[in-house]
């Protein structure tokens, strides 16, 4: 990334998020007055303790869930206000989104589930195809491509949901935990891959962690906690 970020627009932009769950006998407040800046190039990092809100955070950002306030700008536009077919098209071709429990499809083959969102957006089949077999290659998994996720170990089905997050190219992904479920070492691949994708396309991720190692050797990282949205120095994640 240039380090320089203070002329540039953003990428993304969160201002004043706010969301709360309704229980039967309390209303729970996860967000309140939440904003963020996410610069196109950069691998920024979100921690905070289990909780404080990141899953609901990312999901406001991909636009898969409304926030009670605030807004969410995308280049500028903000992707609630422009009708149901931009913000089908903002989740399926602007962002890729790695869910923290992977959602693959358990009866499809490693290839058909990357290559899913491609033919959801009415791609061409075989430019998908094309597309998924070449990232899979790049992940490591040219040998994977016809087994199912029950074939597959778990840093495996990992590199498949993110193979799948970029199938359409979208300009931003977003990572949910992404090696919550994962070893050491399978951990140190995929942060080694998000370098690898960062230096080579430009890809820009915004991936939540638990991990203080993993936070420690992103860009840049932000933290949640009471609702908000503060930057931490690397000395103090623990
Ligand atoms: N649908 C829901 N209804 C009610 N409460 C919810 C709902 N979804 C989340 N919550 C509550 O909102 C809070 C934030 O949840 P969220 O999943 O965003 O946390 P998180 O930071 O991602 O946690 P973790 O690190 O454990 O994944 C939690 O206290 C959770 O119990
Ligand atoms: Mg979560």
């Amino acid at each position: 990334m240039s380090k320089s970020l203070a002329n540039i627009d953003p990428l993304l932009s969160a201002v004043g998020l706010a969301k709360s769950y309704n229980s039967k006998t309390k209303a729970v407040e996860v967000l309140a007055d939440a904003s963020l800046e996410v610069h196109s190039g950069e691998v920024l990092g979100i921690v905070g303790a289990s909780g404080s809100g990141k899953s609901t955070l990312l999901h406001i950002l991909g636009g898969l869930d409304r926030p009670a306030a605030g807004e969410v700008l995308f280049k500028g536009r903000n992707i609630f206000s422009q009708g149901s077919d931009y913000l089908e098209e903002y989740r399926n071709r602007h962002i890729g989104f790695v869910f923290q429990l992977f959602n693959l499809l358990p009866d499809f083959t490693a290839l058909e589930n990357t290559m899913f969102p491609g033919l959801i957006a009415n791609r061409d089949r075989k430019s998908v195809q094309e597309k998924a077999e070449e990232l899979l290659g790049l992940l490591g998994l040219k040998d994977r491509l016809h087994h199912k996720p029950g074939e597959l170990s778990g840093g495996e089905t990992q590199r498949v949901a993110l193979a799948r997050s970029l199938v359409n190219q979208p300009e931003l992904l977003l990572a949910d935990e992404p090696t919550g479920n994962l070893d050491t070492r399978a951990s140190e691949h995929f942060l080694d891959l998000t370098r690898k994708l960062n230096e080579e396309i430009n890809q820009t991720f915004v991936i939540v962690t638990h991990s203080a190692k993993i936070a420690r050797s992103l860009d840049r990282v932000l933290q949640l906690a009471d609702g908000q949205v503060k930057p931490i120095g690397k000395e103090l994640i623990l």
